[in-house]
């Protein structure tokens, strides 16, 4: 069976965004390949956290994986810095990659834009993501657009040790999301829907209220015409409500226009309040559950006992292939 890696940050406010553009697809790919979903704690250090809350957000998003239906019988859900293969091999990959191509990432420029000094764990952050994913030969990682650039380099890290050292690690391929996928800020939809934007109304957060669901998407930023129709252009604000309607409905965008011939916005976003409570109450119902239960641990247990199984071996080979160690 291929394998998929993919891994989530543990910090708060996991929202649609993440479940339509992540989380829901880590669902359907179990049923093709061995999948490895982990919480890439090591990754939140990069920017300073409470120890307190990094813990809580850990096991946050591990109980959200559950909640959407990551299944532990199927895949292999853990905690990053249980598998001591991650730091590792994060720190052989740091050898074998240059200055240059790590300040040309985006995301470092824009982390650290406008700063006096930035944490090196920033600037070394994808050398770490590239090490999670050859840690497990990895066929396949689902992602968004927005780390293409890291997946870019993790298949040019892995394609020049392969081409200076012995073959050691499988190229991996990125599973990009669909451009539907993407998921616009609710009060301003040129911006996506981030978990740290100021505007708790910019965005839906799984484990939200119904009353705070309803309040953001009456709230949602849309446009005077009062006519529904998907124009991305010219109605960014409402053409993002009918691709959230669209996803969490399974009906089309066309089906969704049609049924709102001549209604206006107010019976559209009631429609979609409803729509939306009812796809995230089972979540937050799950998860409640989950989130309190001593399964939770046992599951994240086991998930580090399998990971590190394959890890060991993978850092076997790249001992040996670069002649680190005695053995
Ligand atoms: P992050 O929130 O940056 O930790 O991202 C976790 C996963 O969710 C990544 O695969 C992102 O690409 C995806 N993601 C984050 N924000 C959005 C969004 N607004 N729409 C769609 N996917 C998103
Ligand atoms: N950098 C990713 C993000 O911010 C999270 C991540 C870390 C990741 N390691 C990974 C994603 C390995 C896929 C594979 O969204």
């Amino acid at each position: 069976m291929k394998r998929v890696f993919s891994g989530v940050q543990p910090t708060g406010n996991i929202h649609l965004g993440n479940y339509l553009g992540a989380l829901r697809q880590f669902v359907e790919l179990q049923e093709e390949y061995q999948c490895l979903y982990c919480i890439v704690d090591l990754h939140a250090i990069t920017v300073p956290q409470d120890p307190k809350e990094l813990r809580k957000h850990i096991l946050d998003v591990a109980a959200l994986y559950l909640a959407v239906g990551v299944d532990p019988k199927k895949s292999i859900v853990f905690v990053q810095s249980d598998v001591p293969g991650h730091s590792e091999l994060g720190w052989i990959l740091t050898c074998s990659s240059y200055t240059g191509e790590l300040s040309r990432m985006t995301q470092f420029k824009a982390k650290s834009h406008n700063k006096a000094s930035a944490p090196a764990g920033l600037f070394t952050y994808p050398v770490l993501m590239a090490a999670d994913i050859l840690l497990y030969d990895t066929d396949v990682v689902p992602v968004g657009t927005d780390q293409k650039q890291h997946i870019e380099l993790c298949r040019d890290l892995a394609i020049r040790v392969n081409n200076t050292r012995k073959k050691t690690f499988v190229v991996p391929e990125g599973r990009y999301l669909k451009a539907g996928a993407r998921i616009m800020s609710l009060d301003d939809p040129s911006k996506k829907m981030s978990k740290s934007a100021e505007n708790i109304h910019s965005r839906i957060s799984l484990l939200d209220e119904p009353s705070k669901i309803k309040k953001s998407i009456m709230k949602a930023t849309t446009d005077s015409e009062g006519i529904i129709r998907f124009d991305k252009e010219e109605k960014p604000g409402l053409s993002n409500l009918i691709n959230i309607y669209s996803a969490l409905s399974d009906k089309t965008v066309d089906d969704i226009v049609a049924m709102y011939e001549g209604k206006g916005y107010g019976d559209f976003k009631k429609d979609l309040v409803e729509i939306t409570v009812d796809a995230l109450a089972p979540i937050k119902e799950r998860f409640d559950e989950i989130r309190s239960s001593q399964e939770l641990i046992d599951i994240l247990e086991d998930g580090a006992e399998k990971a590190n199984a394959i890890a060991e071996k993978t850092m076997a080979r790249v001992k040996d292939n670069f002649g680190l160690g005695l053995k």
